[in-house]
């Protein structure tokens, strides 16, 4: 680590570590400063111009992203020149744009519209007719969309190609006004991660096929979550609505930054995964196949386990929290069942790569591991409590607690998804992290805990 040392902002002084990027300081300490080129995963690119300060003693403003700190550096973010300098550029950024916030997905989350109200405000010198036209809608592959009018050309998804997962599938092509994003000859975007070129967008250029059009985002509630894709943990935002009279429903999963887990992004597969918690959910209890009641479900299970009282195994699914996990080991020794958790149906090692994606297929694994629950197969079962494990065993019984719909003669009860509870879950490398409850249905399904209490009631 670099010397620590002192510089001034805005007639502030602030502590930095020398040689670090002037930009990263002033993001990190909330000084408003505009900028679309720079990420911190990316690094500086130094192309859009906008991140401009002034520098003590330096004739003409410097760009903060590609400036390091040095001792007694003072700095002036605020002064009039230098919001002429952002006004002039962003007018220059804006000069061939659409302006056609009311039908872009982006509006609401856009750099643009939020710099143009921050240092913008200028009238147009350029009439819609007059501005360059270019394709408004182009087919990038792997459910990206491309609007080459709304692009800044910041290059951060072409950086992202390059730099994070190295497949080289996008390049800005032309110069001047004919500048634009396009997939290289006879190439597709299409690589496991490139739905997160969407999040880097700093505006409406990349829109995600899957959601572009379906909600406006001031409508949706995000909830802290980790994705249930695999035994990574990635911290994602569980982005959902509930318009009046409708149910809750969940419109795109979204990366949330954890340097420790996931950095900035999450696999595609992943982001996708929240249409099985709106797919295929079973909504009934069913006994041999035809509806029941609560009533008479649980004195169907009441009188199962009498029936094989001695011979009940309780199996575990390792995407369970681990409240919901222990409460259910409790409640096996009180009725005097097994406990099996087996893992062997997760691992899928053709899912597994050397960025994120793990070939262990359980987001709860660490919890498994940790308690040292009995992984294999439940054996010479008279009854089979299943708490919504993918599996199909071999038993005389089964009562089957289940998010989704199963061809089954079981006892099925539906129970709630991870998005319509709360809980902690522990990952692959051991690290705990907490779930919030992101979904509230109208008819929502009990959770395990509220289970456990109808059952022993
Ligand atoms: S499409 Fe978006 S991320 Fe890519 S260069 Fe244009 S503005 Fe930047
Ligand atoms: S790597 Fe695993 S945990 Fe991360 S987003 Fe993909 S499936 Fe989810
Ligand atoms: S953020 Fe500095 S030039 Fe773009």
């Amino acid at each position: 680590m670099s010397e620590m040392i002192e510089i001034i902002v805005d007639d502030k002084t602030y502590r930095a570590e020398e040689g670090s990027l002037l930009i990263d300081l002033l993001i990190r300490e909330e000084i408003k400063v505009p900028y679309f080129c720079y990420h911190e995963s990316l690094g500086a690119d130094g192309n859009c111009r906008m991140c401009m300060v002034e520098i003590a003693g330096q004739k003409r403003p410097q760009i903060a992203c590609d400036t390091l700190v040095k001792s007694g550096m003072e700095v002036n973010s605020k002064s009039t020149k230098i919001e002429k300098v952002h006004t002039d550029i962003l007018e220059l950024e804006l000069i061939n744009h659409p302006v056609d916030c009311p039908t872009c997905d982006q509006a609401g989350e856009c750099s643009l519209q939020d710099l143009y109200m921050d240092y913008g405000l200028h009238d147009a010198k350029v009439t819609i007719v007059d501005k360059v036209k270019h394709d408004k809608k182009v087919d990038l592959g792997s459910n990206v969309m491309l609007d080459q009018e709304r692009c800044v050309l910041c290059a951060r998804c072409t950086r992202f190609t390059d730099k994070i997962t190295h497949t080289h599938e996008l390049g800005i092509i032309g110069r001047g006004d004919e500048a634009k994003v396009s997939t290289m000859p006879g190439r597709k975007l299409d690589n496991p991660y490139a739905m997160n070129v969407v999040d880097l967008c700093p505006v409406g250029a990349l829109t995600s096929k899957d959601f572009r059009f379906h909600q406006r985002v001031w409508f949706l509630q995000s909830a802290e979550s980790i994705c249930h894709g695999c035994a990574k943990g990635c911290n994602i935002y569980i982005d959902h609505n509930k318009m009046k009279y409708q149910d809750d429903v969940i419109y795109r999963f979204r990366p949330r930054r954890n340097d420790a887990v996931n950095g900035f992004y999450i696999c595609d597969e992943g982001r996708l995964s929240y249409k099985e918690l709106e797919t295929n959910r079973l909504e009934s209890m069913l006994y041999d196949g035809v509806v029941v009641d609560e009533h008479e479900a649980i004195a169907q299970y009441k009188s199962l386990l009498t029936q094989y009282q001695g011979r009940v195994s309780v199996v575990i699914d390792a995407n369970l929290y681990s409240e919901e996990i222990e409460a259910i080991v409790a409640y096996a020794e009180r009725i005097g069942a097994k406990v099996f958790a087996p893992l062997e149906c997760y691992n899928d090692p053709s899912f597994a790569d050397d960025m994120l994606k793990s070939a262990q297929r359980a987001a709860n694994y660490g919890a498994i591991v940790k308690m040292g629950l009995e992984t294999n197969m439940p054996s010479d079962a008279g009854l089979i409590i299943n708490f919504n494990h993918p599996t199909h065993f071999n038993a005389e019984a089964e009562i089957h607690f289940s998010t989704h719909k199963q061809e089954s003669n079981a006892l099925l009860l539906p129970m709630a998804a991870f998005s319509e509870n709360s809980g902690s879950l522990i990952n692959e490398v051991g690290l705990e992290q907490w779930c919030e409850k992101a979904v509230e249905k109208n008819s929502p399904a009990p959770t395990v805990l509220s289970w456990l209490e109808k059952v022993e009631g």
